[in-house]
Protein backbone atom coordinates (compact mmCIF):
# COMPACT_ATOMS: atom_id res chain seq x y z
CA UNK A 1 0.00 0.00 0.00
CA UNK A 2 2.88 2.56 1.18
CA UNK A 3 4.56 1.60 -2.07
CA UNK A 4 2.18 2.26 -4.53
CA UNK A 5 1.32 5.28 -3.28
CA UNK A 6 4.72 6.62 -3.30
CA UNK A 7 5.10 4.74 -6.84
CA UNK A 8 1.95 7.13 -7.68
CA UNK A 9 3.59 10.49 -6.00
CA UNK A 10 6.19 9.77 -8.12
CA UNK A 11 4.68 9.28 -11.47
CA UNK A 12 2.52 12.57 -10.34
CA UNK A 13 5.84 14.53 -9.99
CA UNK A 14 7.22 13.06 -13.36
CA UNK A 15 4.13 14.20 -14.95
CA UNK A 16 4.32 17.94 -13.54
CA UNK A 17 7.64 18.00 -14.61
CA UNK A 18 6.99 16.86 -18.24
CA UNK A 19 3.90 19.66 -18.18
CA UNK A 20 6.23 22.73 -16.75
CA UNK A 21 9.46 21.60 -19.69
CA UNK A 22 6.24 21.32 -22.17
CA UNK A 23 4.29 24.43 -21.38
CA UNK A 24 7.94 26.49 -20.97
CA UNK A 25 9.13 24.83 -24.00
CA UNK A 26 6.23 26.40 -25.63
CA UNK A 27 6.26 29.83 -23.58
CA UNK A 28 10.05 30.41 -25.03
CA UNK A 29 9.03 29.07 -28.86
CA UNK A 30 5.78 30.76 -28.61
CA UNK A 31 6.24 33.20 -31.52
CA UNK A 32 8.22 31.01 -33.78
CA UNK A 33 5.32 28.33 -34.03
CA UNK A 34 3.42 29.26 -36.40
CA UNK A 35 2.63 25.79 -38.89
CA UNK A 36 -1.12 25.86 -39.12
CA UNK A 37 -1.36 22.85 -36.84
CA UNK A 38 0.35 24.56 -34.11
CA UNK A 39 -1.83 27.77 -34.71
CA UNK A 40 -5.05 26.22 -33.96
CA UNK A 41 -3.47 24.60 -31.02
CA UNK A 42 -2.65 27.96 -29.68
CA UNK A 43 -6.09 29.11 -30.45
CA UNK A 44 -7.94 26.53 -29.30
CA UNK A 45 -5.91 26.92 -26.19
CA UNK A 46 -6.40 30.93 -26.14
CA UNK A 47 -10.60 29.96 -27.17
CA UNK A 48 -10.70 27.76 -23.86
CA UNK A 49 -7.89 28.69 -21.30
CA UNK A 50 -7.91 32.88 -21.67
CA UNK A 51 -10.81 33.11 -23.37
CA UNK A 52 -10.44 37.05 -22.70
CA UNK A 53 -13.25 38.36 -25.66
CA UNK A 54 -13.96 41.50 -23.74
CA UNK A 55 -10.62 43.24 -24.78
CA UNK A 56 -12.37 42.56 -28.06
CA UNK A 57 -15.47 44.48 -27.87
CA UNK A 58 -13.16 47.59 -26.49
CA UNK A 59 -11.24 47.67 -29.29
CA UNK A 60 -13.78 47.95 -31.94
CA UNK A 61 -15.99 50.09 -30.56
CA UNK A 62 -15.93 53.18 -32.07
CA UNK A 63 -17.66 56.59 -31.75
CA UNK A 64 -21.10 56.43 -33.89
CA UNK A 65 -20.32 59.00 -36.17
CA UNK A 66 -17.32 57.49 -37.38
CA UNK A 67 -19.22 53.70 -37.44
CA UNK A 68 -22.06 55.47 -39.81
CA UNK A 69 -19.56 55.24 -42.89
CA UNK A 70 -19.73 51.35 -42.77
CA UNK A 71 -23.92 51.88 -43.57
CA UNK A 72 -24.72 55.12 -45.31
CA UNK A 73 -24.44 54.05 -48.59
CA UNK A 74 -27.02 54.89 -50.91
CA UNK A 75 -29.69 52.17 -52.00
CA UNK A 76 -29.29 51.67 -56.41
CA UNK A 77 -32.22 49.69 -55.62
CA UNK A 78 -34.49 49.36 -52.89
CA UNK A 79 -37.87 47.57 -51.99
CA UNK A 80 -38.57 49.04 -48.73
CA UNK A 81 -42.24 47.56 -48.33
CA UNK A 82 -41.50 44.00 -49.69
CA UNK A 83 -42.66 43.05 -45.86
CA UNK A 84 -45.11 45.45 -45.29
CA UNK A 85 -48.27 44.02 -44.04
CA UNK A 86 -46.89 40.19 -44.19
CA UNK A 87 -46.18 37.95 -41.16
CA UNK A 88 -42.95 37.00 -42.49
CA UNK A 89 -41.83 33.71 -40.74
CA UNK A 90 -38.08 34.34 -42.40
CA UNK A 91 -36.50 37.17 -44.18
CA UNK A 92 -33.85 35.35 -46.72
CA UNK A 93 -31.24 37.36 -47.72
CA UNK A 94 -28.68 35.78 -50.13
CA UNK A 95 -25.35 37.47 -50.86
CA UNK A 96 -24.96 37.34 -54.73
CA UNK A 97 -23.19 39.49 -57.25
CA UNK A 98 -24.08 41.32 -59.96
CA UNK A 99 -22.52 38.92 -62.46
CA UNK A 100 -23.94 35.89 -61.08
CA UNK A 101 -27.68 36.44 -63.11
CA UNK A 102 -27.94 32.73 -63.48
CA UNK A 103 -27.44 31.41 -59.87
CA UNK A 104 -30.32 33.88 -58.80
CA UNK A 105 -32.37 32.39 -61.22
CA UNK A 106 -31.72 29.14 -60.07
CA UNK A 107 -32.80 29.51 -56.94
CA UNK A 108 -35.67 31.89 -57.67
CA UNK A 109 -37.24 28.94 -59.53
CA UNK A 110 -35.83 26.03 -57.08
CA UNK A 111 -35.73 26.83 -53.11
CA UNK A 112 -36.54 30.32 -53.20
CA UNK A 113 -39.25 30.70 -55.22
CA UNK A 114 -41.68 32.43 -52.91
CA UNK A 115 -44.83 31.36 -54.45
CA UNK A 116 -44.61 27.66 -53.80
CA UNK A 117 -43.19 28.43 -50.29
CA UNK A 118 -46.41 30.53 -49.45
CA UNK A 119 -48.99 27.46 -51.36
CA UNK A 120 -46.73 24.48 -50.49
CA UNK A 121 -45.97 25.14 -46.71
CA UNK A 122 -48.08 28.06 -45.90
CA UNK A 123 -45.84 30.31 -44.58
CA UNK A 124 -44.40 33.90 -45.87
CA UNK A 125 -40.69 34.07 -46.77
CA UNK A 126 -39.11 36.73 -48.24
CA UNK A 127 -35.70 35.97 -50.39
CA UNK A 128 -34.27 39.05 -51.47
CA UNK A 129 -30.66 39.35 -52.73
CA UNK A 130 -28.27 41.60 -51.54
CA UNK A 131 -25.38 43.46 -53.87
CA UNK A 132 -23.08 46.33 -54.11
CA UNK A 133 -22.16 48.00 -57.44
CA UNK A 134 -20.67 46.00 -60.22
CA UNK A 135 -17.31 46.27 -60.94
CA UNK A 136 -15.44 45.97 -64.22
CA UNK A 137 -12.70 43.47 -64.14
CA UNK A 138 -9.54 43.58 -65.92
CA UNK A 139 -8.70 41.01 -67.59
CA UNK A 140 -11.76 39.53 -67.89
CA UNK A 141 -13.61 39.44 -71.92
CA UNK A 142 -16.85 38.91 -70.73
CA UNK A 143 -16.53 41.71 -68.43
CA UNK A 144 -14.62 44.16 -70.47
CA UNK A 145 -17.32 44.09 -73.15
CA UNK A 146 -19.61 45.87 -70.70
CA UNK A 147 -19.48 48.91 -69.60
CA UNK A 148 -20.25 49.70 -65.40
CA UNK A 149 -23.55 51.82 -66.33
CA UNK A 150 -24.62 48.95 -69.01
CA UNK A 151 -24.48 46.67 -66.39
CA UNK A 152 -26.39 48.45 -63.98
CA UNK A 153 -29.25 49.00 -66.51
CA UNK A 154 -29.25 44.72 -66.57
CA UNK A 155 -29.75 44.72 -63.07
CA UNK A 156 -32.21 47.39 -62.88
CA UNK A 157 -34.09 45.51 -65.62
CA UNK A 158 -33.77 42.34 -63.64
CA UNK A 159 -35.08 44.27 -61.01
CA UNK A 160 -38.52 44.83 -62.81
CA UNK A 161 -38.65 41.33 -63.73
CA UNK A 162 -38.74 40.02 -60.16
CA UNK A 163 -38.67 42.79 -57.98
CA UNK A 164 -36.14 41.07 -55.45
CA UNK A 165 -32.91 42.90 -55.44
CA UNK A 166 -31.56 45.26 -52.55
CA UNK A 167 -28.32 47.12 -53.79
CA UNK A 168 -25.98 49.79 -52.27
CA UNK A 169 -23.45 51.73 -54.08
CA UNK A 170 -20.49 50.56 -52.67
CA UNK A 171 -18.32 48.46 -54.82
CA UNK A 172 -19.05 44.86 -54.37
CA UNK A 173 -16.24 42.71 -53.72
CA UNK A 174 -14.76 40.09 -51.71
CA UNK A 175 -13.07 43.07 -49.46
CA UNK A 176 -16.53 44.47 -49.06
CA UNK A 177 -18.32 41.80 -47.54
CA UNK A 178 -18.75 42.96 -44.69
CA UNK A 179 -20.58 45.95 -45.87
CA UNK A 180 -22.88 43.46 -47.72
CA UNK A 181 -23.80 42.11 -43.55
CA UNK A 182 -24.56 45.68 -42.35
CA UNK A 183 -26.80 46.12 -45.52
CA UNK A 184 -28.81 43.02 -44.20
CA UNK A 185 -29.20 44.27 -40.81
CA UNK A 186 -29.71 47.88 -41.29
CA UNK A 187 -32.55 46.70 -43.79
CA UNK A 188 -34.27 44.46 -41.65
CA UNK A 189 -34.66 47.17 -39.13
CA UNK A 190 -35.76 49.70 -41.17
CA UNK A 191 -38.06 47.29 -43.54
CA UNK A 192 -38.61 43.79 -42.23
CA UNK A 193 -38.50 44.40 -38.49
CA UNK A 194 -41.70 42.52 -37.96
CA UNK A 195 -39.96 39.24 -39.60
CA UNK A 196 -39.54 36.20 -36.85
CA UNK A 197 -36.12 35.19 -38.30
CA UNK A 198 -33.16 36.27 -40.41
CA UNK A 199 -31.55 34.12 -42.77
CA UNK A 200 -28.21 35.48 -44.72
CA UNK A 201 -26.85 32.69 -47.62
CA UNK A 202 -24.53 31.98 -49.97
CA UNK A 203 -25.42 32.02 -53.83
CA UNK A 204 -24.13 28.73 -54.49
CA UNK A 205 -25.72 27.44 -51.26
CA UNK A 206 -28.79 24.98 -51.61
CA UNK A 207 -30.97 25.16 -48.97
CA UNK A 208 -33.61 22.77 -48.01
CA UNK A 209 -36.91 25.04 -47.40
CA UNK A 210 -39.62 22.87 -46.23
CA UNK A 211 -37.08 21.09 -43.59
CA UNK A 212 -36.22 24.55 -42.62
CA UNK A 213 -39.49 26.38 -42.87
CA UNK A 214 -40.70 23.21 -40.14
CA UNK A 215 -37.71 23.34 -37.94
CA UNK A 216 -38.24 27.29 -37.89
CA UNK A 217 -42.34 27.14 -37.40
CA UNK A 218 -41.34 25.04 -33.99
CA UNK A 219 -38.50 27.35 -33.12
CA UNK A 220 -41.01 30.00 -33.27
CA UNK A 221 -43.84 27.98 -31.25
CA UNK A 222 -41.62 28.06 -28.84
CA UNK A 223 -40.85 31.64 -28.77
CA UNK A 224 -37.12 31.19 -29.14
CA UNK A 225 -35.25 33.99 -28.45
CA UNK A 226 -31.14 34.27 -27.83
CA UNK A 227 -31.32 32.12 -31.25
CA UNK A 228 -28.20 31.78 -33.83
CA UNK A 229 -27.78 28.67 -35.30
CA UNK A 230 -25.67 27.24 -38.39
CA UNK A 231 -22.24 25.51 -38.29
CA UNK A 232 -20.10 27.15 -35.71
CA UNK A 233 -16.27 27.94 -35.83
CA UNK A 234 -14.87 27.43 -32.27
CA UNK A 235 -11.10 29.00 -31.90
CA UNK A 236 -10.67 29.55 -35.24
CA UNK A 237 -7.44 31.49 -35.66
CA UNK A 238 -6.68 34.42 -38.00
CA UNK A 239 -5.08 33.60 -40.73
CA UNK A 240 -1.35 35.36 -40.93
CA UNK A 241 -0.72 34.41 -44.69
CA UNK A 242 -0.72 37.66 -46.22
CA UNK A 243 -1.26 36.06 -50.39
CA UNK A 244 -4.38 34.84 -48.39
CA UNK A 245 -7.48 36.32 -49.05
CA UNK A 246 -8.67 35.97 -45.33
CA UNK A 247 -5.21 37.59 -44.50
CA UNK A 248 -6.09 40.01 -41.64
CA UNK A 249 -2.72 41.64 -40.09
CA UNK A 250 -2.62 41.79 -36.67
CA UNK A 251 -2.80 45.42 -36.33
CA UNK A 252 -6.25 44.93 -37.19
CA UNK A 253 -7.06 41.85 -35.15
CA UNK A 254 -3.92 41.08 -32.74
CA UNK A 255 -5.51 37.65 -30.45
CA UNK A 256 -4.62 34.34 -31.30
CA UNK A 257 -8.40 33.47 -31.76
CA UNK A 258 -11.65 34.59 -33.08
CA UNK A 259 -15.28 34.64 -30.82
CA UNK A 260 -17.23 31.60 -31.81
CA UNK A 261 -19.37 32.47 -35.20
CA UNK A 262 -21.17 30.67 -37.28
CA UNK A 263 -20.25 30.04 -41.22
CA UNK A 264 -21.10 32.49 -43.80
CA UNK A 265 -22.50 30.08 -46.49
CA UNK A 266 -25.71 29.81 -44.73
CA UNK A 267 -27.37 30.79 -40.68
CA UNK A 268 -29.98 31.59 -39.00
CA UNK A 269 -30.80 34.32 -36.22
CA UNK A 270 -33.78 35.09 -34.06
CA UNK A 271 -35.44 39.26 -34.30
CA UNK A 272 -33.62 39.61 -31.43
CA UNK A 273 -30.51 39.20 -32.46
CA UNK A 274 -31.17 40.84 -35.34
CA UNK A 275 -31.63 43.55 -33.75
CA UNK A 276 -28.89 42.99 -31.08
CA UNK A 277 -26.58 42.54 -34.57
CA UNK A 278 -27.99 45.96 -36.06
CA UNK A 279 -27.19 47.71 -32.40
CA UNK A 280 -23.66 46.20 -32.40
CA UNK A 281 -22.73 47.70 -36.15
CA UNK A 282 -23.99 51.31 -34.85
CA UNK A 283 -20.50 51.48 -32.77
CA UNK A 284 -18.69 48.90 -34.60
CA UNK A 285 -15.40 49.36 -36.41
CA UNK A 286 -16.10 47.42 -39.72
CA UNK A 287 -12.94 47.19 -41.40
CA UNK A 288 -12.52 44.08 -40.48
CA UNK A 289 -13.34 42.10 -44.01
CA UNK A 290 -14.15 38.72 -43.32
CA UNK A 291 -18.23 38.75 -42.81
CA UNK A 292 -18.99 36.32 -40.51
CA UNK A 293 -16.03 36.88 -38.07
CA UNK A 294 -17.20 40.14 -38.04
CA UNK A 295 -21.01 39.10 -37.10
CA UNK A 296 -19.09 36.97 -34.20
CA UNK A 297 -17.44 40.08 -32.99
CA UNK A 298 -20.79 42.16 -33.06
CA UNK A 299 -22.48 39.15 -31.26
CA UNK A 300 -19.85 38.85 -28.86
CA UNK A 301 -19.87 42.33 -27.64
CA UNK A 302 -24.00 42.16 -27.21
CA UNK A 303 -23.56 38.56 -25.22
CA UNK A 304 -24.94 36.28 -27.96
CA UNK A 305 -23.27 32.97 -28.76
CA UNK A 306 -23.82 30.17 -32.09
CA UNK A 307 -25.58 27.11 -31.53
CA UNK A 308 -24.23 24.70 -33.39
CA UNK A 309 -26.41 22.42 -36.06
CA UNK A 310 -25.73 19.78 -37.45
CA UNK A 311 -26.99 19.82 -40.98
CA UNK A 312 -26.59 23.41 -41.88
CA UNK A 313 -22.79 22.82 -43.77
CA UNK A 314 -20.32 25.72 -43.91
CA UNK A 315 -17.53 24.96 -46.59
CA UNK A 316 -19.24 21.29 -47.02
CA UNK A 317 -21.51 19.50 -49.60
CA UNK A 318 -24.26 16.93 -48.84
CA UNK A 319 -24.32 13.43 -49.66
CA UNK A 320 -27.13 13.04 -52.34
CA UNK A 321 -28.61 10.43 -50.54
CA UNK A 322 -32.93 10.38 -49.43
CA UNK A 323 -31.98 9.42 -46.04
CA UNK A 324 -29.92 12.79 -45.96
CA UNK A 325 -32.75 14.77 -47.69
CA UNK A 326 -34.82 14.31 -45.17
CA UNK A 327 -32.39 15.95 -42.45
CA UNK A 328 -31.09 18.39 -44.12
CA UNK A 329 -30.92 22.80 -43.87
CA UNK A 330 -28.49 23.75 -45.97
CA UNK A 331 -25.36 22.65 -48.23
CA UNK A 332 -22.29 24.26 -49.94
CA UNK A 333 -21.26 24.43 -53.59
CA UNK A 334 -24.34 24.21 -56.03
CA UNK A 335 -24.53 25.15 -58.83
CA UNK A 336 -25.62 23.24 -61.81
CA UNK A 337 -27.23 20.12 -60.20
CA UNK A 338 -29.53 22.70 -58.12
CA UNK A 339 -32.41 21.80 -60.21
CA UNK A 340 -32.23 18.26 -59.84
CA UNK A 341 -31.49 18.51 -55.95
CA UNK A 342 -34.48 20.67 -55.29
CA UNK A 343 -36.69 17.71 -57.07
CA UNK A 344 -34.96 15.17 -55.45
CA UNK A 345 -34.90 16.66 -51.94
CA UNK A 346 -38.01 17.74 -51.89
CA UNK A 347 -40.23 15.06 -53.28
CA UNK A 348 -42.89 12.90 -51.37
CA UNK A 349 -40.64 9.73 -51.68
CA UNK A 350 -38.23 10.88 -49.49
CA UNK A 351 -40.80 10.68 -46.58
CA UNK A 352 -42.11 7.44 -47.54
CA UNK A 353 -38.90 5.56 -47.49
CA UNK A 354 -37.16 7.19 -44.57
CA UNK A 355 -40.44 6.77 -41.83
CA UNK A 356 -41.62 3.83 -40.10
CA UNK A 357 -39.24 1.42 -37.93
CA UNK A 358 -37.72 0.12 -40.85
CA UNK A 359 -37.07 3.35 -42.42
CA UNK A 360 -35.47 4.73 -39.76
CA UNK A 361 -33.78 2.04 -38.88
CA UNK A 362 -31.89 2.13 -42.45
CA UNK A 363 -31.62 5.79 -42.45
CA UNK A 364 -29.22 5.34 -39.55
CA UNK A 365 -27.51 2.68 -41.33
CA UNK A 366 -27.32 4.83 -44.28
CA UNK A 367 -26.12 7.85 -42.84
CA UNK A 368 -23.24 6.23 -40.77
CA UNK A 369 -21.72 4.80 -43.77
CA UNK A 370 -22.23 8.45 -45.49
CA UNK A 371 -20.90 10.63 -42.78
CA UNK A 372 -18.71 8.58 -40.52
CA UNK A 373 -16.10 7.92 -43.19
CA UNK A 374 -12.28 6.96 -41.53
CA UNK A 375 -10.78 9.26 -44.01
CA UNK A 376 -11.58 13.25 -44.09
CA UNK A 377 -14.30 14.63 -45.80
CA UNK A 378 -16.25 17.74 -45.83
CA UNK A 379 -19.61 17.26 -44.84
CA UNK A 380 -22.48 16.49 -42.25
CA UNK A 381 -20.35 15.63 -39.21
CA UNK A 382 -20.67 11.80 -37.97
CA UNK A 383 -22.95 12.90 -34.81
CA UNK A 384 -25.52 13.65 -37.51
CA UNK A 385 -26.05 10.20 -38.20
CA UNK A 386 -27.27 9.36 -35.11
CA UNK A 387 -29.98 12.46 -34.41
C1 LIG B 1 -42.81 29.22 -58.44
O1 LIG B 1 -43.79 28.32 -58.00
C2 LIG B 1 -45.08 28.54 -58.57
C3 LIG B 1 -46.07 27.66 -57.85
O2 LIG B 1 -45.55 26.39 -57.59
C4 LIG B 1 -44.98 28.27 -60.06
O3 LIG B 1 -46.22 28.46 -60.67
C5 LIG B 1 -43.95 29.22 -60.66
O4 LIG B 1 -43.75 28.92 -62.02
C6 LIG B 1 -42.61 29.11 -59.93
N1 LIG B 1 -41.73 30.16 -60.37
C7 LIG B 1 -40.56 29.94 -60.98
C8 LIG B 1 -39.76 31.13 -61.33
O5 LIG B 1 -40.19 28.82 -61.23
C1 LIG C 1 -15.56 48.97 -51.01
O1 LIG C 1 -16.51 49.91 -51.45
C2 LIG C 1 -16.06 51.26 -51.38
C3 LIG C 1 -17.23 52.14 -51.75
O2 LIG C 1 -17.66 51.88 -53.06
C4 LIG C 1 -14.88 51.47 -52.29
O3 LIG C 1 -14.40 52.78 -52.19
C5 LIG C 1 -13.78 50.49 -51.88
O4 LIG C 1 -12.71 50.55 -52.79
C6 LIG C 1 -14.31 49.06 -51.84
N1 LIG C 1 -13.29 48.24 -51.25
C7 LIG C 1 -12.80 47.18 -51.86
C8 LIG C 1 -11.72 46.46 -51.15
O5 LIG C 1 -13.22 46.77 -52.92
C1 LIG D 1 -0.18 31.09 -48.10
O1 LIG D 1 -1.31 31.11 -48.94
C2 LIG D 1 -1.03 30.76 -50.28
C3 LIG D 1 -2.30 30.99 -51.09
O2 LIG D 1 -3.43 30.59 -50.41
C4 LIG D 1 -0.52 29.32 -50.32
O3 LIG D 1 -0.23 28.96 -51.65
C5 LIG D 1 0.72 29.21 -49.46
O4 LIG D 1 1.14 27.87 -49.42
C6 LIG D 1 0.44 29.70 -48.06
N1 LIG D 1 1.68 29.74 -47.30
C7 LIG D 1 1.80 29.23 -46.08
C8 LIG D 1 3.13 29.40 -45.44
O5 LIG D 1 0.90 28.64 -45.52
C1 LIG E 1 -10.62 50.66 -37.72
O1 LIG E 1 -9.70 49.61 -37.88
C2 LIG E 1 -8.70 49.85 -38.87
C3 LIG E 1 -7.88 48.58 -39.03
O2 LIG E 1 -7.40 48.10 -37.83
C4 LIG E 1 -7.86 51.04 -38.46
O3 LIG E 1 -6.88 51.30 -39.44
C5 LIG E 1 -8.78 52.24 -38.29
O4 LIG E 1 -8.03 53.33 -37.81
C6 LIG E 1 -9.91 51.94 -37.32
N1 LIG E 1 -10.85 53.03 -37.34
C7 LIG E 1 -11.13 53.78 -36.28
C8 LIG E 1 -12.12 54.87 -36.46
O5 LIG E 1 -10.61 53.56 -35.20
C1 LIG F 1 -19.20 46.16 -25.42
O1 LIG F 1 -18.98 47.56 -25.45
C2 LIG F 1 -20.12 48.36 -25.39
C3 LIG F 1 -19.70 49.81 -25.52
O2 LIG F 1 -18.48 50.06 -24.93
C4 LIG F 1 -20.85 48.08 -24.08
O3 LIG F 1 -22.03 48.83 -24.03
C5 LIG F 1 -21.19 46.59 -24.02
O4 LIG F 1 -21.81 46.28 -22.80
C6 LIG F 1 -19.94 45.76 -24.16
N1 LIG F 1 -20.29 44.36 -24.20
C7 LIG F 1 -19.64 43.42 -23.49
C8 LIG F 1 -20.12 42.03 -23.65
O5 LIG F 1 -18.70 43.67 -22.78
Amino acid sequence: MFVNLRRIRKCKCVLLMTTCMFLSMVMVCWEQLDSSALGHVKSYSYRYLVNRFTAINKTFTIPREQARRFSNFHYLLDHPDKCTGKDVLLLLFVKSSPENIERRNAIRSTWGNETFIQKALGVTVKVVFALGAPVTKKGEPVWSKRSEVGFQQELAHEDRLYGDLIQQDFLDSFHNLTLKLILQFHWMHRSCAHARFLMTADDDVFVHMPNLVSYLQRMSRRGVTDFWIGRVHKGSPPIRNKSSKYYVSPEMYPWLSYPDYTAGAGYVVSSDVADKIYQATLTMNASLHIDDVFMGICANAMGVSPQEHVYFSGEGKAPYHTCIYDRMMTSHSHVEDIHDLWKAATHPRVKQRTSGLIGRLYCTVAKLALLCKPYYVDTYPCKAALL
